[in-house]
């Protein structure tokens, strides 16, 4: 039987193409980067109970977001700086979402700004991504941009109010330097943000909920709040009308010492239990069954960051392509393997629950 490539045989054959500050930058994690690790050892503690005999002969792996169809539950983290993978940058990401049948959040430093991301794959599914900015002028300009480029969403970063300490930062900021990317959403603005040589100042700790409020009153598109870990917070979200909360801890690049984003899930998706707000979920997830693993917890879908840089290094489109295809792919097995035959069946009856994550459920 053929032996099928996995996200970690991408990862390893990027990193070899890769000059080293790309690497460091995409792999990094802040401080001790306990949580980076945290996130993808997380999902191996949990275990699952498959059911048998049932007839899996047909299987659809399709689901919503926002109410819109995608093929699969996997869809594009926002990630900074894809032309230091390839120099398609966003280009690439966005037709290889288009071609998969899934969507992109476009981060807020995108080499090419959010018109050239959405003439690209125009029927793409796009959301536009948005880290809270003290010039709310600014943050109006790209708003409205976006409504009127069929962008679907808006994906606010609610977990970095100041910029964390990375680990080995000397030759990430000299490569922001050396090698500038112009923020292509910014061009045209009067703002210190435009460039990724000034990437690290945009951040002031001033925003509150009010800000939420705020965002709600300039925009019909629906918000989903990203970095939320708690249950505290994830009512807060639903009291200030967000449609989505995602729940993430930026990939272990923001605060180290919190919970992996699975050994959360539970919480948050109890805390909002009918409210109607769709939960999804980011950080570690590398196998199709971390994706079953996120959905029996309670996820709507997941989201992937890393990986898909990895496939943009080594090919381009086709590269993510790829990513997407090994991700659909396994998970379409692991829905198999452990009986159900659609999205809906996959329940907290799959994951053991002896595993500390579940304790809640
Ligand atoms: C290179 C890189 C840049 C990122 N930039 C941002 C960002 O600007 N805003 C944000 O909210 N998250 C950012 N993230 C975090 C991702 O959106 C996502 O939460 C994380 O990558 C998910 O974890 P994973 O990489 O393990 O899949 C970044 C992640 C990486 C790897």
């Amino acid at each position: 039987m053929a032996l099928r490539q996995c996200l970690d045989d991408v990862e390893a054959s990027a990193r070899q193409i890769l000059p080293p500050f790309a690497i460091r930058y995409f792999s990094c994690g802040s401080d001790g980067e306990q949580t980076l690790a945290d996130n993808i050892n997380a999902f191996r503690r949990i275990r699952l109970r498959p059911r048998l005999m049932r007839d899996v002969s047909k299987r659809d792996t399709s689901t919503t977001i926002l109410g819109q169809k995608v093929s699969f539950p996997i869809a594009i983290s926002p990630t900074a700086l894809h032309q230091w993978a390839h120099p398609d940058g966003e280009h690439a990401t966005a037709k290889a979402a288009e071609s998969m049948g899934t969507g992109m959040v476009l981060s807020m430093y995108s080499g090419s700004s959010l018109e050239e991301i959405a003439d690209c794959a125009p029927s793409g599914l796009r959301w536009l991504h948005m880290d809270l900015l003290s010039n709310t002028d600014v943050m109006k300009y790209i708003i409205n941009r976006a409504e009127n480029k069929g962008y679907t969403g808006i994906f606010v970063t609610l977990d970095r109010p100041v910029a964390s300490k990375k680990r080995a930062p000397n030759i990430v900021t000299k490569a922001y330097g050396r090698f500038p990317v112009s923020f292509g959403h910014f061009q045209g603005t009067d703002t210190p943000y435009k460039s990724s040589d000034k990437y690290t100042e945009h951040s002031d700790g001033i925003n509150t909920w009010e800000t939420i409020d705020w965002l709600q009153s300039i925009t019909r598109l629906p918000i989903v709040a990203k970095g939320i870990l708690t249950a505290e917070d994830a009512r807060e979200a639903v009291k200030h009308g967000v449609s989505g909360i995602l729940v993430s801890n930026h990939g272990g690049r923001q605060l180290d010492g919190v919970m992996a984003t699975i050994d959360v899930l539970p919480e948050v998706a109890q805390a909002v239990k009918g409210t109607g707000v769709e939960i999804y979920l980011d950080g570690g997830v590398r196998l199709g069954t971390d994706v079953l693993k996120a959905l029996a917890l309670g996820a709507k879908a997941v989201f992937v960051g890393r990986p898909i840089l990895w496939g943009l290094a080594l090919d381009g489109e086709c590269g993510v392509k790829r990513v997407l295809k090994i991700l659909q792919e396994e998970f379409d097995i692991a829905m198999a393997l452990t009986g159900c035959r659609s999205v809906e069946e996959i329940n907290a009856d799959l994951v053991q629950k002896g595993c500390t994550c579940v304790a809640k459920l």
